[in-house]
């Protein structure tokens, strides 16, 4: 994303939301056909929601006493109604939300996707960013630890797909409610015993939310924390089940993982299955994807209770460790750039440009006039696989001059009827 440039007066874009240039837009488009392709092919279906939604919503469902809720929301008060308005900062609370209102879950369970900017007030660095991009899925009304497995098995294939290496899978069990209860207070216990340690954070955190204290990123609390009791120890069989079946299909299906019983996330939604897939090659902002099952959510929001799972990943980060892996896919360029000169050229140049398109060929019609020469300067710099020259000469006859720009070959006339198969089957030179 660009982010930085060089220091123009004038207005610039708000600190931490990037502009995709065009350059990357192409890698931002290619990738996003593929993740729809990819969701497609496990039966997921688009849900668009929207950007700001009430305050309520993301208080009730990721947590008051989370970083996201209590540092990160762009939140405001509608000037009209008076409302408290937020930014999503993420897209399950809107995606259940939505189902909820619109009685999605009386029509059986359904396997949904968004994509789309996401806005959180972090301290933007390489990686995290204040406007950011997620593609979510959601799986709603399915109990059974087949859909947690179906989400991690899909994302390993997404990896795949976009020539992505270097990741790493790490899951975890949060439990059902009573498991949870149960850790709470032997944790509340623990960080009692040793309150001397804990950070102001902790501290305020201690009573409100203690699983957040986990969350800790202050290395003077590293040693804490790693002697901290596990939640593995107090889960009960039901929970054990689960985790045990879900691991079971990703052995089968041959995904690699690591338990990491410290893995609690950073929204309060999750019980049961909780993964994240980190990478090295990132640096601090290694985690491209993460999500997990999130069962009473749906109650909690007052609709009908309804066992969920699902996960996002950060377009950004997903791009650019595509990059780090140099998997990043090259911008498909035009077939054709169109070059006309003079005013019966000018008029037929239209025709044939549109002729082409219709024809399934990718065309950019030179805009803007210029010497020939000139335009095949543009020419050569769009990528286009062929020029195609329309002097008044070609004009006349109606045929055009057929120029190949990334291949051996000699320059040649045709109608432009004829062009396209032509184009289509010259073998491209590598
Ligand atoms: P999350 O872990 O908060 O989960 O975000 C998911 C992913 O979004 C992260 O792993 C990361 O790749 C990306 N991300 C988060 N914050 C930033 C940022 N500031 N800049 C760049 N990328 C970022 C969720 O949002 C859950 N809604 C996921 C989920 C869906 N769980 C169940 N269903």
């Amino acid at each position: 994303m660009a982010r930085k440039g060089r220091f123009v007066s004038g207005i610039q874009a708000v600190r931490g939301m990037g502009d995709v240039l065009p350059e990357e837009g192409a890698r931002w488009d290619g990738f996003e056909q593929t993740a729809r392709d990819w969701l497609e092919a496990y039966g997921y279906r688009p849900i668009r929601l929207p950007l700001l939604e009430k305050t309520e919503l993301f208080v009730r469902s990721i947590g008051e006493v989370t970083d996201i809720v209590e540092k990160e929301m762009y939140t405001f008060t509608d000037r009209l109604s008076g409302e408290s308005l937020t930014l999503r900062p993420e897209g399950t609370a809107s995606c259940l939300r939505a189902a909820i209102q619109h009685n999605l879950l009386y029509a059986g369970p359904q396997r949904l996707y968004y994509a789309g900017p996401m806005f959180r007030h972090e301290r933007p660095q390489k990686g995290r960013y204040r406007q950011f991009h997620q593609v979510g899925v959601e799986a709603m009304g399915y109990p059974g630890p087949d859909v947690d497995a179906e989400h991690v098995v899909m994302t390993a294939r997404l990896w795949r797909l976009l020539g992505i290496g270097d990741v790493t899978l790490e899951i975890n069990t949060l439990g059902g409610a009573a498991a949870r209860a149960r850790y709470r207070a032997h944790l509340v216990h623990y960080f009692e015993r040793h309150a001397g340690e804990l950070d102001e954070d902790s501290r305020r955190r201690l009573h409100a939310n203690p699983l957040r204290i986990l969350d800790s990123k202050n290395p003077a609390m590293a040693g804490l924390l790693s002697e901290a009791p596990r939640l593995l120890d107090d889960l009960d069989e039901e929970a054990l089940k689960h985790f045990e079946e879900f691991q079971e299909i990703l052995r089968e299906v041959g995904v690699e993982y690591v338990i990491n019983p410290r893995l609690v996330r950073g929204l309060d939604y999750y019980n049961h299955t909780v993964f994240e897939w980190l990478t090295p090659r990132l640096g601090a902002q290694g985690t491209v994807c993460a999500g997990g099952r999130y069962d009473g959510l749906a109650e909690q929001l007052g609709g009908k209770p309804t066992p969920a799972c699902g996960f996002a990943l950060g377009v950004e980060r997903v791009l650019a460790l595509m990059e780090a892996c140099g998997a990043a896919a090259p911008a498909l360029p035009a077939d054709v750039y169109l070059l006309h000169q003079g005013e019966a050229a000018d008029r037929f140049g239209w025709r044939v440009a549109e002729q082409l398109r219709q024809a399934g060929l990718k065309v950019i019609l030179h805009a803007g006039g210029g010497s020939f020469k000139s335009q095949m300067k543009k020419a050569d710099a769009s990528l286009a696989r062929f020029a195609v020259i329309i002097g008044d000469d070609e004009a006349q006859v109606e045929e055009v001059s057929v120029k190949p720009l990334r291949q051996a070959g000699e320059q040649f006339r045709v109608r432009p009827e004829e062009l396209p198969p032509l184009i289509k089957h010259r073998p491209e030179r590598a």
